[in-house]
């Protein structure tokens, strides 16, 4: 595990940010680990040269682990180059432009920020019988309040394709 240049760190509750997280490990091979965020410990992250960080988006929020570790291991991300991916049931578009970019803002902090050299949106997945009976009622009183806001239906965004980009993107912005 030494001496690799990438490190994925992900976040999931139901799943699909952990197979995105196996499909970008694949695509970037030999040079690239994988693990949960739960699961760093101290002098983990050290080795590495670039952290990657998939997160999902419950409610409008990055999930608090994620949070709680960008806070946690701050002084050692600002010694790396970072790239966060994100799922959700947003597009890239409006992600990237209005509220979105805000968002991502209000979740990273500045100082991170200035460290993140890609950032992008890799679909979402996101079946409601798969819910916990929790999430499932969050959403459905949530599509009752803000109607066409929130989304109950079945979907998957994700794909083999979007994360191949991104690993090309990644490859050509470190070069750089
Ligand atoms: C309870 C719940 C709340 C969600 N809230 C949002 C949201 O506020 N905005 C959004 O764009 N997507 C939202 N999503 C969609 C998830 O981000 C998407 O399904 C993602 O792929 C889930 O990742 P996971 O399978 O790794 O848990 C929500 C999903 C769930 C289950």
């Amino acid at each position: 595990m030494d001496e690799k240049k990438y490190l994925i760190l992900y976040y999931t509750r139901y799943g699909s940010t952990k197979v995105t997280a196996e499909r970008l490990n694949d695509e970037l091979g030999m040079e690239s680990d994988l693990m949960q965020i739960k699961d760093v410990k101290k002098g983990i992250i050290e080795k590495y040269e670039i952290i990657i960080i998939g997160n999902p988006i419950y409610m409008m929020k990055f999930p608090k682990k994620a949070n709680f570790f960008l806070e946690k291991y701050k002084k050692v991300l600002l010694t790396k180059k970072l790239a966060f991916y994100i799922l959700c049931t947003m597009t890239e578009e409006q992600v990237l432009t209005g509220y979105g970019k805000n968002w991502i803002l209000n979740y990273i902090s500045n100082d991170i920020f200035r460290n993140v050299v890609l950032y992008s949106i890799l679909g979402g997945e996101r079946y409601m019988d798969k819910l916990s009976s929790s999430d499932r009622m969050f959403l459905k009183i949530g599509k009752k309040i803000y109607k066409d806001k929130i989304n109950i239906e079945d979907f998957n965004h994700t794909s083999p394709e979007k994360v191949r980009e991104f690993a090309k993107k990644l490859n050509k912005v470190i070069k750089n």
